[in-house]
């Protein structure tokens, strides 16, 4: 099997069905080998699998979250995580931000490459009534755009030194040790075998440094192409479910949630250095279609 066209990670809202991402077992720690191999299928060919595991405790499902980091390497340092790398993710107290919108995204843009999480799980916990919806996108498919919309832009956004991004607000989930690294948006370096490593953020947490001044622009374009909904899929994640993100090919976003509403996740970001994963996306060829899922 040719990996590089097997794995393009390339889709849209028209392509994928969330409902096809979902994979229904009992309890991780007992998945079976076709189980596994499903989930690892999905996580190569789209970058993005729904895991529903079978109902436990309320208090405390955060086993089943931990189990299945096991399937996906290390965890990755963070300030906010506790032994196991668990980050709760829940509204603050008093900090209205908390509950603002997600802007489309992908999990540490601050930190040098060896401290990036190739792959995020989020568990529900407890869903927000309304709104707290995920969104997803294609990295794969924002390239296509550029190469064939915007070459320049491209190039722009694939110089390994475009970007760099410092915390507005320094010490709030900020890893230790790390500054502003230089980074292309579309790496070409780091995964080897030809594949891109997608990277970027933007939103008024952040300072953005770009390089040089006409990146500006292309670094919108991107921007603009990851938040329009018809780029993204979206799905509400449900208590029992567990995403995972294959954060070197799609970005991540969600609506805002209601205040009070008691919306809690469990969030485990992942060194991802497991042998059955093949991270980021292939360049598509010209003629690359949209993938089914
Ligand atoms: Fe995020």
């Amino acid at each position: 099997m040719n990996a590089d066209r097997e794995f393009t990670k390339l889709w849209n809202h028209a392509t994928v069905d969330p409902q096809n991402l979902i994979i229904e077992v009992g309890r991780i720690s007992q998945m079976d080998r076709v189980q596994r191999a499903k989930m690892y299928e999905l996580f190569n060919r789209v970058g993005v699998v729904i895991m529903q595991h079978a109902p436990v405790s309320e208090d405390d499902p955060v086993e089943e979250l931990i189990d299945l980091g096991k399937m996906y390497g290390k965890s990755v340092a963070h300030d906010r995580a506790d032994a196991r790398g668990l980050v709760v993710v829940a509204e603050i107290p008093g900090k209205g931000a908390s509950i603002a919108p997600t802007l489309m995204h992908t999990a540490g843009t601050f930190t040098p490459w060896k401290d990036v999480p190739k792959t995020v799980l989020l568990q529900c916990v407890k869903q927000s009534p309304v709104g707290g919806q995920s969104m997803i996108a294609s990295g794969a498919l924002a390239y296509q755009y550029l190469r064939e919309k915007e070459p320049e832009a491209l190039k722009l956004l694939s110089n390994p030194e475009v970007f760099s991004l410092k915390r507005a607000d320094p010490g709030k989930g900020q890893p230790g040790n790390t500054g502003a690294v230089r980074k292309a948006v579309f790496d070409h370096d780091q995964l080897g075998d030809g594949r891109i490593w997608l990277s970027f953020r933007f939103d008024g947490e952040v300072k953005l440094d770009l390089f040089p001044d006409e990146a500006h622009e292309a670094y919108d374009k991107l921007f603009c192409f990851m938040n329009r909904s018809e780029n993204q899929i979206d799905f509400k994640l449900q208590p029992n479910q567990i995403m995972i993100c294959d954060n070197t090919a799609v970005g991540h976003a969600r609506t805002a949630y209601q205040v009070g509403s008691g919306r809690k996740l469990n969030r485990l970001q992942l060194h991802g250095g497991i042998g059955d994963c093949i991270f980021g996306f292939p360049v598509p060829e010209a003629f690359s279609k949209l993938r089914a899922a």
